[in-house]
């Protein structure tokens, strides 16, 4: 007879346990020919040991469960039977094998075969083999504490990556304004070039005009032609200077209204129909790059009493997606923006492409963040998040896909006239 009484190790509680070998556990080893008093002596001695490894002759005969024995000892004439006999008589009464796990097994792992027991075993401690030819037993609320260790240790990591996810996110929109604030520069400066170059071209041909028509005047050359001549001209340019420098104003205008609405998110009263022709200009520049019409219909008198900047953000990213997602290159198609308000004092704002269409599986995903079928080809997945976060939370109104593959797009957009800004 041999008995092993190894002090039981405690897990620190600080760093999850995650393999069966670093769980407590105990090493109390009985031979098989010890009488059951033996053992009963043992379990008295050691309240907290839930079973002992019975061997036979260095080998391993089986395990007694702390409880299972117990249960022997109440039957009628149990302590009789039992406390005299070897308990390897015991053993082969029991039939019940022990489930053996290896002391490199993962916690999860073993917990999991354990459970699948059949319910009355559940519980009985488990046997743990290590690869030096030892043997240890390890009690079922152990494995249990230690599974829930990880799981919150899991849990802990998952709400950091999250975090992590979210500073990453705003960070993106940030960077995804920025990128749009970019573009409208871009658009500025492209659309002003062209009245600038007239009004440039204009102010030096008029130059000339006047520098020949002083030199006829002081040459007393002058006709009475001439005069008519240098009038009309005079005035064709002056006409020209003025049309073209206004154009100039204008265009600058509305790009530092969509870019002051862009940053500032204010809320302000404006025609709606001028507003997205103003937003539809500034996108003008990607737009002539490709064989793509847009059309815009919308009745001059509405007015809105809203956030614009995010109008212009959400045309913004729906013009984006259709010039980057709708048409293959080089392709014709067709963009169309109706926008009317509906009884109710909601404006009723329908974006169409004809272009190809979204795939079944991927349109209830659109609008989740990250959701791209361009990664790695430019595509961040953020565009449709904002355009649904800004409809739903700064508009106060709700967006709708319906599309098919072949059939294109078609975003309806809703959102009060006035802006309730208590819902919001
Ligand atoms: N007009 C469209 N036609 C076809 N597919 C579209 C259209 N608009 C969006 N999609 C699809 O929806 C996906 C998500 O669009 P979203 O604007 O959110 O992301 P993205 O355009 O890929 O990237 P990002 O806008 O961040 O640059 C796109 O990758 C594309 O597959
Ligand atoms: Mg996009």
């Amino acid at each position: 007879m041999h008995q092993r009484l190894v002090p039981i190790l405690l897990p620190d509680a600080a760093v999850p346990v995650t393999v069966v070998g670093d769980l407590r556990l105990s090493f109390v080893t009985l031979g098989s020919g010890v009488p059951g008093h033996e053992v009963e002596r043992t379990f008295i001695a050691n309240p907290s040991l839930p079973g002992v490894v019975i061997a036979d002759q260095g080998h391993l005969a089986g395990l007694i469960p702390r409880e299972q024995f117990l249960s022997w000892m109440t039957e009628p004439f149990g302590p009789d039977l039992y406390r005299t006999r070897p308990i390897r008589r015991l053993l082969e009464r029991s039939g019940r094998p022990p489930l053996c796990v290896g002391a490199n097994d993962g916690v999860a792992d073993a917990a999991r075969a354990a459970m699948a027991r059949p319910d009355d075993r559940i519980y009985d401690p488990l046997l743990v083999t290590f690869a030096d030819g030892r043997f240890a037993v390890a009690d079922m609320p152990d494995l249990l504490r230690a599974v829930a260790g990880v799981l919150q240790d899991q849990m802990q990591r998952i709400a950091e990556t999250l975090d992590e996810l979210r500073r990453t996110q705003s960070h993106l929109l940030q960077s995804e304004k920025m990128a749009s604030l970019g573009a409208l520069v871009a658009g500025v400066a492209h659309e002003v070039n062209t009245p600038v170059g007239i009004v440039l071209g204009t102010a030096s041909h008029f130059a000339d005009l006047t520098a020949r028509f002083k030199d006829q005047m002081i040459q007393g050359r002058m006709r009475r032609s001439d005069l008519d001549g240098f009038v009309e001209q005079a005035a064709e340019a002056a006409r020209l200077l003025s049309l073209n420098a206004t154009r100039a104003a204008d265009l600058i205008q509305s790009f530092k209204q969509v870019s002051v609405d862009q940053t500032s998110n204010q809320r302000r009263i404006f025609p709606l129909g001028r507003y997205i022709d103003e937003v539809l200009t500034s996108l003008t520049p990607a737009i002539r790059k490709t064989q793509i019409t847009v059309a815009v219909a919308c009745a001059e008198t509405i007015e809105c009493d809203t956030y614009p900047g995010a109008l212009s953000q959400i045309l913004t990213n729906l013009v984006m997606n259709s010039l980057n997602h709708a048409f293959d290159e080089g392709g014709t198609g067709t963009i169309r923006v109706t926008a009317e308000v509906e009884p109710g004092d909601w404006v009723r704002l329908v974006y169409t492409d004809n272009g190809r269409g979204i795939a079944e599986a991927d349109a209830p995903r659109v609008f989740d963040p990250f959701f791209t079928t361009k990664r790695g080809m430019g595509g961040s997945g953020l565009g449709l998040h904002i355009t649904y976060n800004l409809v739903h939370g700064v508009l106060g109104g709700e967006i709708t896909l319906t599309t098919a593959p072949g059939a294109g797009v078609s975003f309806l957009i809703r959102f009060p006239r006035c802006a309730n800004d208590k819902k919001r």
